[in-house]
Formats: structure tokens, C-alpha cells, sequence
């Protein structure tokens, strides 16, 4: 296992489309154990193959109180969304110590492989469905600031660009 580095926002590496994965193998299974070990690693709640530079549609997450009920979703699909909508607070850990509200469907339905390679359905509400819709964003090479005002995501990008800075000085 290891630890893999996460992107930054405005990293325009984070606006790559991401491929779907042909064959769910070794490589790929190493690939989720250490994406977990990141997520895990960096108190994240979700992670995407985006943010650790590797584009192909696969998330990890873990929405459950005691970070001990990993989800694995290799090629998710959404076949169903609610109509009734629902705002919350969301972070990322491509954006840290930014967090602000975004709008998104209270409940999704979504398709997918898991780590074994075998496809499976999972209803999600609460803030699993908002980590869902977050990190599937994530592969279409979407951040959750891009739903923000032009006026907050410049404030964020100059504190990320320069908190950046800071770190290399
Ligand atoms: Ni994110």
C-alpha cells in the first residue's frame, strides 16, 4: 500500500474527463487499496482517481460513522436521481479548509462495479448521496467551487495558489 498525492485546486489537472476502466484487475485493485489508504489517511470522506492524477472512473468512499464501511465504484453510473433537492456543506481535499453549500439531489441511485469487478446497485441519501454526486463530479473533471459564485471561486483560488506558495517557500 501506499499514499498517493492528492491535487490542489486550481491544479488543471483536476479538469480531466476521466475513462471508464475496461477489466477491473491486480492493477486496479492496487490502485483502490491505496486511494482508501489516502482517503484514510487524509480524513476524507470520498475520494476520486481524478485527484490522485489518475484518470479513470473509479471513487472511493466511506460515508459511515466509524470509517470502518468502505465503498468501492468502478464505472458508477446514476440511474436514478430524486426530484426533491437538498443543500449541504461540502469539502474536498483538493480544495482543504474550504467548505461552502452546494445544492444537489437529496437521493441517487447509482450503478456500478466494485473492487471484485462485479456490478452492484446502491441507494444513497444524506451525505453519502451528496459524496456520490461530489466525487462523480470529480471524473467529469468538475470541482464542487465551480458551483459557487465567479466571485467566491476567485477568493479561493488566490488563498489556494497562494496557501501553495507558502508551503514551497
Ligand atoms: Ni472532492
Amino acid at each position: 500500500m501506499a499514499r498517493l498525492n492528492i491535487l490542489r485546486y486550481p491544479d488543471p489537472r483536476l479538469h480531466t474527463v476521466a475513462r471508464p476502466i475496461e477489466g477491473v484487475d491486480e492493477h486496479i485493485r492496487q490502485l483502490v487499496d491505496d486511494m482508501l489508504e489516502t482517503m484514510c489517511a487524509a480524513d476524507g470522506v470520498g475520494l476520486a482517481a481524478t485527484q490522485v492524477d489518475v484518470h479513470l472512473q473509479l471513487i472511493v468512499m466511506d460515508t459511515s460513522e466509524l470509517h470502518d464501511q468502505p465503498v468501492v465504484l468502478i464505472n458508477p453510473a446514476l440511474i436514478w436521481t430524486s426530484p426533491e433537492f437538498a443543500v449541504a456543506e461540502e469539502g474536498c481535499l483538493s480544495v482543504p479548509q474550504i467548505y461552502d453549500k452546494v445544492e444537489r439531489h437529496a437521493r441517487v441511485r447509482v450503478q456500478a462495479l466494485g473492487r471484485d469487478g462485479q456490478p452492484f446497485e446502491m441507494d444513497a441519501e444524506g451525505l453519502a448521496a451528496v459524496c456520490v454526486q461530489h466525487e462523480m463530479d470529480h471524473l467529469l473533471g468538475k470541482v464542487f467551487v465551480e458551483y459557487l459564485s465567479q466571485l467566491k471561486r476567485d477568493r479561493i483560488r488566490t488563498k489556494m495558489l497562494k496557501k501553495l506558495r507558502d508551503e514551497s517557500a
